[in-house]
């Protein structure tokens, strides 16, 4: 497939925006400045899945997420902006994902995974 160029310019500050990537939804999230800072504060033992904030970034644009859109249980949609975590909660079985897509509540097993992508300028993500 394709790769797939997204224009981050209108993205504001704390808004989540889909995109859909081969057919899979993606979630670009710009992270305010206080999250970067609780998520980097967040120990490790906190974790289930452990993944440090520096592996959910890109170096040089940590305040930019991009992570697979659909729930690592059984593959709802996670709600953006909700649960305990600043991050997602997911409406089927009670999985909560903080501000980086880590999970932080169960069933879900694993973190939201990240996609192949690469900033092709400071406003300007290619997915793919
Ligand atoms: Fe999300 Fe089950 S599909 S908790």
């Amino acid at each position: 497939g394709a790769p797939l160029d997204v224009d981050l310019s209108p993205i504001t500050d704390g808004q989540i925006v889909n995109v859909f990537w081969r057919g899979k939804l993606i979630f670009i999230r710009k992270l305010t400045e206080k999250e970067v800072k609780d998520m980097k504060a967040i120990p490790q033992t906190d974790l289930s899945d452990k993944a440090t904030f520096d592996s959910r970034v890109k170096p040089g644009h940590d305040n930019w997420l991009v992570v697979y859109g659909n729930c690592t249980h059984l593959g709802c949609v996670p709600i953006g902006h909700s649960g305990n975590f600043e991050g997602w909660a997911c409406p089927c079985h009670g999985s909560q994902f903080d501000a980086v897509g880590r999970v932080r509540r169960g069933p879900a097993p694993i973190n939201l995974p990240i996609p192949p992508y690469t900033f092709a300028s400071d406003t300007k993500v290619r997915i793919g």
